[in-house]
């Protein structure tokens, strides 16, 4: 049987993007016999709007026994004032967390026709190709304790970091795998210098590698000073390793080496199933854009891009995934572009569904 897809295109431009990423996925089943089981389901503001929730127990269920789930984004200004536990993003955060999704792929690839919308020089830029690898469940965003306490007459708010062993040595060997597939290059980054779970950070990492990937080349760096080489030659980088919140941070610094959300995608993996393919969920990093939804203005490459990582990473399909990247970095060379993607000078921009066509083109 076929590789199966749950598709989640959510709220706002996810919809737009996402039915982009449809036609793609009908062209390689047309074209390439590569075809897959697709489903498709609703979560956000648009389960919440059908079911009064962001995303009900069969979506769940069906989320757990695919191959992999794409999602597109959820929110929007209708769904802000809604209580917590409905709130839209509510249905992200379960996918998360209940496929325990522990290592969060955020490539920085530059492609050299956007070079000039680098925060940077482009010559620090074009060609740039690094992925980070964030630990996405566990560190200071989850640890125990947590909450705004009163000591001494005065309120005290607190966060906990706090990572056990086993949870270093699944993210470390995800990074590791990755590197294996790229360019044997993994640099570690935590605060082994103020930080006790820096310490262990560093330890377990080092020990990973010496136990099962001496191959790859693996340093160290504090997470500040990371930052600092990033911004200063981002190039030196292959492969990124940080905990949960250093990884927030870094890679939305990395990010901005490349310019727009538009173009961003990311992978969310897990342990491996019973097929031996891991847990997987792939997204944009982009949000719902409710200033331009529904204008078919949307940037659908984040969306394609990442649909282009699950062909990689989830199904093994190295050359598909290459073949989407390199139309889409064609098209840019073309100067076709949405209206993210345009200087002030830069002539008439192209539409969501005028880009998701120039890239099957
Ligand atoms: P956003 O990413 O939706 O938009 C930020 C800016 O970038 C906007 O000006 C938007 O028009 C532009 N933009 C984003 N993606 C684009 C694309 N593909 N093509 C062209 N332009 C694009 O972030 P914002 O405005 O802070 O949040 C809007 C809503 O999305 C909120 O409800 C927020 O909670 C939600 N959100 C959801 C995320 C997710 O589903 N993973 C992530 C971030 C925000
Ligand atoms: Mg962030």
């Amino acid at each position: 049987s076929n590789p199966s897809l749950l598709i989640l295109p959510g709220d706002g431009i996810g919809q737009e993007v996402m039915a982009e990423v449809r036609k793609i996925i009908d062209w390689f089943g047309e074209n390439r016999d590569l075809k897959f089981d697709v489903s498709e389901d609703l979560v956000g503001g648009a389960a919440y709007d059908a079911h009064g929730t962001p995303l009900t127990d069969a979506t769940m269920a069906k989320a757990q026994e695919v191959d992999a789930v794409l999602l597109g984004a959820v929110g929007g200004p209708k769904y802000d004032d809604l209580d917590f536990a409905v709130k839209p993003e509510r249905g992200l955060l379960r996918l998360r967390k209940e496929m325990d999704l522990f290592s969060n792929l955020r490539p920085a690839q530059c492609f050299d026709a956007l070079a000039d919308f680098s925060s940077l020089k482009k010559d620090l830029v074009a060609g740039l190709d690094i992925m980070i690898v964030r630990e996405l469940t566990s560190g200071s965003y989850f640890g125990e304790p947590r909450g705004i306490f009163t000591e001494d007459n005065q309120r005290v708010g607190i966060n906990t970091q706090r990572y056990t062993e086993s949870e270093i040595d699944r993210v470390a060997r995800s990074a590791f795998e990755l590197a294996r597939r790229r360019n044997n290059k993994v640099c570690s980054m935590e605060k082994a210098n103020v930080m006790e779970s820096g310490i262990l950070w560093r330890d377990v990492v080092t020990e990973v590698h010496q136990a099962d990937y001496a191959d790859v080349e693996l340093s160290h760096m504090y997470a500040d000073a990371g930052a600092m080489q990033l911004v200063r030659a981002p190039k030196q980088f292959d492969v990124i390793l940080t905990d949960n919140l250093f990884g927030d941070l870094l890679s939305d610094t990395a990010a901005m080496l490349t310019g727009s959300l538009g173009m961003l995608p990311s992978a969310s993996l897990g342990a491996p199933m019973e097929n031996g393919r891991p847990k997987a969920m792939y997204e944009p990093v982009h949000g719902s854009a409710p200033d331009i939804m529904g204008q078919d203005k949307a940037n659908p490459s984040a969306c394609i891009l990442s649909f282009a990582m699950a062909l990689r990473y989830s199904f093994d399909e190295g050359d598909a995934a290459t073949l989407l990247e390199t139309a889409v970095e064609q098209v840019l060379a073309k100067g076709i572009r949405t209206g993210d993607l345009m200087q002030a000078d830069g002539g008439t921009p192209v539409g969501c569904k005028a880009m998701g066509d120039a890239i099957i083109a």
